[in-house]
C-alpha cells in the first residue's frame, strides 16, 4: 500500500513535471505585441475606412492561408509577425486589436495583441493620401497604453510590469514614411532624422508603459518591389530596383541602430534586437537557392497583372502557380515563403542579419 502511494505520488510528480516542461518549452515569452504596417498588420484595416489600396480582405489575398481565406494580411499566407510567433511558441500573431471587444480584448491582451496597420507610418499623416483610414503609430500606442491600463485593473500593476517586461515588441514600421517622402524629396538628412527622431519618441513611450524586449525590423530594399521596379521603368524607361529609394534605406540603417543602442543605455533594463531588412533581402537575392529555399522570380508579384505583375492583386488577376519559388506576392509585399525566412532570420540569425542579439537571445535574457 506505502509503496503503491509513493508509486502514484511519483507518477504525479512526474506528470507536474512534465506539464511544467512543457508549457516552458511551447511558449518562450508570456506574450507578443505586434507594431508597425502592412507587413505585420493581420486585419486591423478591416475594420477602417480604408481604401482598397490599403485593405487585404478580399481573394486572392490568403489563398495559402489555413482555410484559403482572406483575413487582411497583406500576404498568400501568414506573414512574419505569424511566423516569428509561431516560433516563439504562439499559433499565429495575436490577433488584430480592433477584432477584439470587450471580453474577448481582457481574455487575450495577457497573450499578446497586433495594432499593427497597413499603409501606416511614424508620422501621423503617412497613408492617409495613400489609403484613407489608418492607424498611425502614435494611435497604435494609445490603443496600447488602453490596454495596459485594461491590464492593470485585472491583474493590478506589479503583475502587469512582469509580464510585460518579459514579452517581446515586435516593430516593423518606417517603409511607408519612406516611400511618401521619395515622391517628393526635399532635404534627405532632414527626412531620415525626424524618422528616426519619431521612432525613438515610440519606443520610450512603449518602454513607459512597460516594455523592455524590442525585436525591431530595419527598412528593406524598398525599391526592388514589383511596384517601384515598374516605377523605374515608367521614369527612366530602364529595368532595375528603384535606387533613390534603396538608398533612403540603406542611409537609414546606421541611424536607427545607433538610435537603439542609445536608448539600451539611457533607459534601464531595455534590450533590443535589430534585424537588417536590407542585408537578408540581399542575401536571399544573391543566394536564390540553396538547401532551405528556391526562388525563380525575383522581380515580379505572383498576384497582379501587367510589367512585374505590378497592377495589383484581386480576383480578376492572374495568379502564378508556386508561390514559394516567388519573391514577392503583390506589387508591394513579400511571399509568406520570405516572410518565412525573415521570420527564422529574426528569431535565431547570426550577426550579419541581426544586432546586437537576436530574437531567442532577446527572449531569453
Ligand atoms: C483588378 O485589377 C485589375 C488590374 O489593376 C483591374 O483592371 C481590375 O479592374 C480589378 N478588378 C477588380 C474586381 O477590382
Ligand atoms: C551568417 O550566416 C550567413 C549565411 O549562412 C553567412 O554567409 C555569414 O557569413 C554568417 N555571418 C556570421 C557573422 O557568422
Amino acid at each position: 500500500m506505502a509503496n503503491q502511494t509513493a508509486l502514484f505520488v511519483a507518477l504525479f510528480l512526474l506528470v507536474l513535471v512534465a506539464k511544467h516542461a512543457e508549457a516552458r518549452h511551447t511558449r518562450l515569452v508570456p506574450a507578443v505585441f505586434v507594431f508597425g504596417d502592412s507587413t505585420v498588420d493581420v486585419g486591423n484595416n478591416n475594420f477602417l475606412g480604408t481604401r482598397k489600396e490599403g485593405r487585404a480582405n478580399f481573394p486572392q489575398y490568403g489563398v495559402d492561408f489555413p482555410t484559403s481565406k482572406p483575413t487582411g494580411r497583406f500576404s498568400n499566407g501568414f506573414n512574419t509577425a505569424d511566423q516569428l510567433a509561431q516560433l516563439l511558441g504562439f499559433a499565429m500573431s495575436p490577433p488584430a486589436y480592433l477584432s477584439l471587444t470587450g471580453r474577448k480584448l481582457r481574455s487575450q491582451m495577457f497573450k499578446g495583441i497586433n495594432f499593427a496597420s497597413g499603409g501606416s507610418g511614424l508620422g501621423d499623416h503617412t497613408g492617409r493620401l495613400v489609403v484613407g483610414e489608418v492607424i498611425p503609430m502614435s494611435l497604435q500606442l494609445e490603443y496600447f497604453a488602453t490596454v495596459v491600463e485594461h491590464m492593470c485593473e485585472t491583474a493590478g500593476s506589479k503583475k502587469t510590469a512582469s509580464l510585460l517586461s518579459r514579452s517581446i515588441f515586435f516593430i516593423s514600421v518606417g517603409s511607408n514614411d519612406m516611400f511618401e517622402y521619395s515622391f517628393s524629396r526635399s532635404n534627405d538628412i532632414k527626412f531620415l532624422l525626424g524618422l528616426v527622431a519619431s521612432y525613438k519618441y515610440y519606443l520610450k513611450a512603449l518602454y513607459h508603459l512597460g516594455a523592455r524586449k524590442f525585436s525591431v525590423v530595419s527598412i528593406p530594399p524598398l525599391g526592388c518591389t514589383p511596384s517601384q521596379r515598374l516605377r523605374r521603368l515608367a521614369q527612366m524607361g530602364t529595368q532595375g530596383c528603384f535606387d533613390p529609394l534603396n538608398d533612403l534605406s540603406l542611409r537609414s540603417y546606421p541611424l536607427v541602430a545607433a538610435m537603439l543602442q542609445d536608448l539600451s543605455h539611457e533607459l534601464p533594463g531595455m534590450a533590443y534586437s535589430l534585424a537588417d531588412a536590407f542585408t537578408m533581402v540581399s542575401f536571399v537575392v544573391a543566394n536564390p537557392k540553396t538547401k532551405d529555399w528556391s526562388f525563380t522570380e525575383l522581380e515580379a508579384a505572383c498576384c497582379g497583372a501587367g510589367p512585374f505583375g505590378a497592377s495589383g492583386c484581386n480576383q480578376t488577376v492572374p495568379l502564378c502557380g508556386n508561390r514559394n519559388d516567388h519573391l514577392f506576392w503583390d506589387g508591394n509585399h513579400p511571399t509568406q515563403a520570405v516572410s518565412g525566412i525573415a521570420a527564422q532570420t529574426i528569431f535565431a540569425g547570426n550577426r550579419t542579419f541581426v544586432n546586437p542579439i537576436n530574437v531567442i537571445q532577446l527572449a531569453m535574457l
